[in-house]
């Protein structure tokens, strides 16, 4: 396979996608398996390359771990020695930090490679560690690794806030090793995304004792084991948010099936907003179509959950570049997160940046270009855009959206649009 997408613009599309299983919430519900006496079966885990990389790390840490015929993945503990996550494993995905806190709680240590930074910031992880030096873990930091260890965790009272609000993933490796700490631990400023919500409800169903699920105050009473279960991941609400700006930029309406409105009430109010129509079927079935006139401009901010997710930014801007007057997004999450902006222009947008807003002149058409992908959700932008203008557009370096959209370039053609690999 190769590794740009050619888009032949301007067709419109139609028809009915399936959403796919949330990645972020696949992610540490995967990590947690490690934590688990006994075996663990998965549905709806999406195919991605992430997925593989989290495959590769926990097999090194001693796991069995297939996807059977019917797609469901299992996950067992065969080898509960080991606790070392290397450089080359961890430098291929950020996420890989979540071995952090379930090693530590089931093994006593976990030596995890120091994550580097990323295109859209610097992205420290102090809060993680805050989180599992609360609860007792030694930690030193040499030659690149972070090295924790703990005899037995201890239940404390952690305060989560960063300098950006909540964490996501500072509250999972916090909430992931509180399961099995001695007594109770209770983490104030949690993170309440949806993906958070997820994990819990599975290390609830595995017999962890967690309440305040989806709020900002989660409480844990520690357990001395967990057992192995069957859970299905939630529906992607960043995949989903996507369709809906995909269906919105062009043709006469789509369909998206196996969807989660309530996970994407800031998006979907912000859509309509700009005067795309949204339809919610009962089932979790969504139908989107385009504003009947130019869309109209709407100012934005990214904000946690329940707000409007940074991971829609990219997209809902190459959107904006076409709407009737000028709006502003203001990135309140990673104050860097704009390397779209120079690709999003050499496709016919005209947006500047001034601080950690983005001026969107709109009235765009777009043409197509060769551009480059920077990271997953400006490497969808780029394919929305593609698709909504005309001619031909090559996005280069696509395997950025193999890490986070399952077979996009098939659901996109089933809609209607022209992608090629090559
Ligand atoms: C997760 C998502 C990512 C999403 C992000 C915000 C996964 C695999 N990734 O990333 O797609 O964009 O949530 O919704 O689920 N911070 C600190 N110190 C820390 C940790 C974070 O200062 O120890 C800062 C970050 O730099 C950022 C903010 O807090 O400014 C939020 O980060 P966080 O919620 O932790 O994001 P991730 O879990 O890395």
């Amino acid at each position: 396979m190769g590794d740009r997408l050619i888009i032949e613009g301007g067709r419109p599309l139609s028809g009915e996608v399936e959403i796919s299983g949330a990645k972020n919430a696949a992610l540490p519900i995967l990590f947690a398996c490690l934590l688990v006496d006994g075996k663990t079966v998965l549905y709806n885990v999406p195919e991605l390359r992430d997925i593989s990389s989290t495959r590769h790390i926990l097999r090194k840490l001693g796991c069995g771990f297939e996807r059977r015929a019917d797609g469901a993945i299992e996950v067992e503990v065969v080898d509960a020695k080991r606790y070392t996550a290397p450089y080359e494993l961890v430098s291929t995905m950020r996420a890989s930090v979540w071995t952090m806190g379930p090693l530590l709680a089931h093994r006593g240590r976990a030596k995890v490679s120091k994550p580097g930074g990323c295109v859209i910031g610097a992205r420290p992880i102090d809060l993680h560690l805050r989180g599992l030096k609360a609860l007792g873990a030694d930690i030193e930091e040499t030659h690149g690794y972070i090295d924790l260890s703990a005899k037995k965790l201890r239940g404390a009272e952690i305060y989560l806030g960063g300098p950006f609000g909540s964490s996501v993933g500072a509250t999972a490796n916090t909430l992931m090793a509180a399961t099995l700490a001695e007594g109770t631990t209770v983490i104030e400023h949690a993170a309440c995304e949806p993906e958070i919500a997820d994990l819990a409800n599975f290390l609830a169903a595995m017999g962890a004792k967690i309440e305040g699920i989806g709020t900002p105050r989660l409480v844990i009473d520690g357990v001395d084991r967990l057992l192995g279960t069957e859970y299905t991941v939630i529906p992607d609400r960043i995949e989903t948010g996507t369709y809906l700006i995909a269906g919105a930029m062009s043709g006469d309406g789509i369909t998206l099936k196996n969807t989660a409105p309530d996970h994407l009430r800031a998006v979907i109010a912000i859509m309509q907003q700009t005067g795309a129509l949204i339809d919610e079927e009962p089932g979790g079935t969504m139908r989107v179509s385009p504003p009947p006139g130019p869309p109209q401009s709407v100012d934005v901010a990214t904000l946690p959950y329940p707000g409007f997710p940074t991971d829609m930014q990219a997209q809902f801007m190459a959107y904006m570049a076409t709407a009737d007057g000028m709006s502003v997004i203001t990135e309140k999450i990673y104050p860097d997160r704009f390397m779209h902006i120079m690709e999003l222009n050499r496709l016919g947008a005209k947006i500047r940046k001034e601080g950690n807003s983005a001026i969107i002149e709109g009235r765009a058409k777009y043409s197509g270009a060769e551009v480059m992908a920077s990271d997953l959700r400006a490497s969808a932008a780029l394919v929305l855009a593609g698709i909504a203008g005309e001619g031909k557009t090559i996005v280069n370096r696509i395997y950025h959206l193999e890490r986070g959209y399952e077979r996009l370039a098939e659901k996109l053609t089933s809609l209607g649009a022209k992608i090629t690999r090559d």
